[in-house]
């Protein structure tokens, strides 16, 4: 876990959240004025929460991200990460909308330099890099350079990274919006199932409620921007144990999809 340097040790032992927002607000500024892009917004998310955050375009979805992997400084609240301000680069895997590789590396290549600015030791690396791919499904294309593989794969590869480092957290924004429906499909089986073994505590950003209610354990509907909380609730649905279409067939899961959706057009209109 990483803890900025000026802040508080934190005891070991005590239950701190993985992240927590106390009445954070932020405002961009610029040449065209102040935006208020979000809150006030109060957050607590345990560990091991699949949180997933669904909004309207420009609702500041990807701000609070920003917030919480320590890009940005809220213009007022604090934000915590493990009890202590978060710092870029350390305690979050990322995955963006895009994936950010490196095209001129293998698969496996990318996946281990993520492991080596982990810190990794090189032979530990050599044992871990096809260990990840298997989780992710790429162990076959190991030795392909990015360009030889389609994108939803390139998309595995970006998550593959995100986990190698072993941050207590990952932050979603987006991952497969630009995937098609049975990419899309597959991919967050796969997430669902990676985060299941891994109880990693995920922050996922989506638009669409059939996503959020398929991966998460906990869902916030924003409102439109400045984005401040219209729904907070707990899912509920088994997160082991049960097929992907199974669960999808349950008469619970079609009640979630229906009242996320009505919160998420009640925030839009
Ligand atoms: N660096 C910036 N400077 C000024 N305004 C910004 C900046 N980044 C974002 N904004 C504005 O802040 C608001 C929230 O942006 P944000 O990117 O968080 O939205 P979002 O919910 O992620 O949207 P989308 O779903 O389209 O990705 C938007 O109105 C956006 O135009
Ligand atoms: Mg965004």
């Amino acid at each position: 876990m990483s803890s900025h340097p000026d802040a508080p040790a934190v005891p070991a032992g005590t239950d701190v959240a993985a992240v927590r927002l106390e009445e954070v607000e932020h405002v961009y500024g610029g040449a065209g004025g102040p935006v208020a892009a979000l809150g006030p917004i109060s957050l607590t998310v345990p560990r091991g929460t699949f949180l997933v955050l669904v909004g309207a375009s420009g609702c500041g979805k990807s701000t609070l991200l920003r917030l919480v992997a320590g890009f940005e400084k809220p213009t007022s609240g604090t934000v915590r990460t493990g009890g202590t301000e978060p710092v870029p680069g350390r305690g979050a895997g990322i995955v963006f909308q895009q994936p950010r590789l490196f095209p001129w590396k293998t698969v496996g290549g990318n996946v281990e330099l993520a492991l080596r600015y982990a810190g990794v030791p090189r032979a530990e690396r050599a044992r871990r890099v096809p260990d990840l791919l298997e989780r992710v499904g790429l162990h076959d294309v190991a030795d392909r350079r990015i360009w030889q593989i389609s994108g939803g794969q390139q998309q595995r590869v970006a998550i593959a990274r995100a986990l190698a480092g072993d941050d207590p957290l990952l932050l979603l924004d987006e991952p497969f919006a630009a995937l098609d429906a049975l990419t899309r499909e597959r991919l967050q089986e796969d997430l669902r199932r990676v985060s299941a073994q891994t109880g990693r505590t995920s922050v996922f950003v989506t638009h669409s409620v059939e996503e959020a209610v398929f991966l998460g354990s906990r869902v916030v509907v924003l409102t439109r921007r400045p984005g401040r909380i219209a729904l907070d609730l707990d899912v509920g649905l088994p997160r082991t144990g049960v097929e992907p279409h199974e669960l999808r067939a349950l008469p619970e899961y079609a009640a979630l999809r229906a009242e996320i959706g009505r919160a998420v057009r009640a925030a839009a209109a």
